[in-house]
């Protein structure tokens, strides 16, 4: 088996958690890391204990023999330079969702992969949440029939919201509805979204950070189905990053609704109350075992690249989620549906 060199940039929350899975892969030769927080890289390093850390990610990608990196930093304005160079330095990368800010950002990294043979994928983990898996499998195993409509409703808590909210000018649709909006088309596929109406809601979160509190959008696909995606980031604390989804989608043949609100563990302390672990969306370790999607999502990059296989989210399908929730962004700005080109 071809052991594979990789790196993570940004070992925050969810690089912490790809650094410490790619330790435990046997796919993995050597493990680097770089994170400009000094004590954070530290902690980090003490848990996976890589071939080398560092405050300066370019040190790594001149590293010769390293064959990948995973671009886990905040905040989203890094990920296009960092991802650019990534290729140029002739690394397949994983980049965490938004991939870019723009369109044409978006292009150049999916040409530059291309031009390069290297892999190139997005972190768009709901994709390796099982619950989510299942109901892909029963619209290509043909179980539900046609698709015809779906709803997804996602909340988080506003702590998270006034963490992602108070780093970047992203909305809830380009940093939340993000990840339902890449379900649903993949779902859905291969019709196209060609109309997106949104509306979004600012009572919270403009005290404090300007920002909505969140958003919902309409989705009209080329054979007229339809999809509607609530996203909010204002629910009070339930645990440390609680996420709540709710999903009904509709076919010909049958329907599947989808209960991944996460209340389903309870945890009652004289300290802190009623809270429902395991609650986040990338989800977390619990002992031995790993509770959420961001293990198998890393997992199956590592695979793919001991395989040379291309993984599971496509960079040009990364793109069209980008085109509808700039759509969204931009419905809701001019309140008016908005046509999507190709
Ligand atoms: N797939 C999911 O479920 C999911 C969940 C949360 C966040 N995300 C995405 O993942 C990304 C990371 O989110 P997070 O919550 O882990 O953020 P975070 O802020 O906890 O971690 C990001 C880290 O990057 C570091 N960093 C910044 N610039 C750097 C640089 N030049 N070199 C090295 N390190 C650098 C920061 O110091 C920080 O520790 C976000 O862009 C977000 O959109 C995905």
């Amino acid at each position: 088996m071809k052991r594979v060199n990789v790196a993570v940039i940004g070992t925050g929350w969810c690089g912490g958690i790809r650094a410490e899975t790619s330790r435990s892969s046997p796919f993995v030769g050597d493990l680097h890391i770089a994170e400009i927080k000094e004590e954070r890289l530290k902690e980090v390093a003490d848990k996976t204990h890589p071939a080398s850390a560092t405050t300066d990610y370019r040190k790594l990608l001149a590293i010769r023999d390293l064959d990948a990196v995973m671009i886990s930093a905040t905040p989203e304005t890094t990920h296009f330079p960092i991802a650019k160079e990534s290729l140029l330095a002739g690394k397949h990368v994983l980049l965490e969702k938004p991939m870019a800010l723009t369109l044409a950002e978006a292009d150049e990294l999916i040409a530059l992969a291309a031009s390069k043979g290297l892999l190139f994928t997005i972190g768009y983990s709901q994709r390796f949440n099982p619950k989510l898996a299942y109901v892909k499998r029963s619209i290509d195993d043909g179980t539900i029939g046609e698709p015809v409509s779906a709803l997804v409703s996602r909340h988080i808590t506003r702590g998270l919201g006034n963490k992602i909210s108070g780093r970047t000018r992203l909305s809830p649709a380009a940093m939340e509805a993000t990840h339902d909006i890449d379900f649903v088309l993949w779902c859905f596929a291969p019709r196209r979204p060609v109309r997106v109406y949104a509306q979004e809601v600012a009572k919270i979160l403009k005290k404090t950070r300007n920002a909505p509190d969140c958003v919902w959008i309409v989705v009209t696909l080329d054979d007229g189905t339809a999809f509607t995606i609530g996203a909010g980031w204002v629910l009070p604390p339930a645990y440390p990053n609680f996420a709540s989804t709710w999903i009904e989608l509709v076919g010909t043949e049958g329907a599947i609704l989808v209960d991944d609100t996460h209340r389903d563990v309870v945890l009652n302390t004289l300290q802190k109350g009623i809270v429902f672990p395991i609650s986040t969306m990338p989800g977390e370790k619990v002992g031995h075992v790993y509770a959420g999607p961001m293990e198998a999502e890393t997992l199956h990059f590592l695979e793919c690249l001991a395989t040379g296989r291309q993984p599971l989210v496509t960079g040009e399908q990364a793109r069209t989620v980008m085109q509808v929730y700039q759509a969204a962004d931009l419905s809701a700005a001019e309140n008016r549906p908005v046509e999507l080109g190709r």
